[in-house]
């Protein structure tokens, strides 16, 4: 099984962002973390991330091509307002996860509209870098579910 792991703008700066929103893990520690459970969930996990919008739009292409079994996706500020990624994510067949570190519904009222809501399988926000973690588990259950 295969599951791509999105990471759109900013998050790079994983570690050194707001510790309170964000906790003090980096990407790529993030990133360690979701290919060692994605190994004991049975998944080969591959991350990947950008702040070009039309980088994210192709690599979500490339994944439709690809045939992946799931995507969970960190888009950033983007969830808010990019109909463009929306759109892409709208072309995939397979599950889809929507993730956040913080919780945006209790932040800016901008925050609280994902534009991927209705493309999406589920959103899971709030809980730091178990966000992906659960987001991951909620993916590949997703895939074994649809197996079944
Ligand atoms: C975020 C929440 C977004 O509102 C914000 O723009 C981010 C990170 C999160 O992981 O909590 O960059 O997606």
């Amino acid at each position: 099984m295969k599951v791509l792991v999105l990471h759109g703008i900013n998050l790079n700066m994983f570690g050194k962002r707001d510790p309170a929103q964000y906790g003090t893990a980096t990407l790529a520690q993030i990133d360690a973390q979701l290919v060692s459970l994605g190994a004991e969930l049975g998944a080969d996990v591959e991350c990947f991330q950008s702040n070009h919008e039309g980088v994210m739009t192709e690599r979500i292409h490339a994944a439709h091509a690809a045939a992946v079994d799931a995507v969970v996706i960190n888009a950033g500020a983007w969830t808010h307002y990019s109909y463009g990624l929306r759109d892409a994510l709208a072309i995939l067949k397979c599950p889809i996860i929507e993730v956040h570190m913080s919780n945006v519904h209790a932040r800016e009222a901008f925050r609280h509209t994902s534009v991927f809501a209705d493309v999406v399988r589920g959103q899971i926000c709030g809980l730091g870098v178990d966000s992906y973690r659960l987001g991951l588990r909620a993916a590949v259950a997703a895939v074994q579910g649809s197996a079944a």
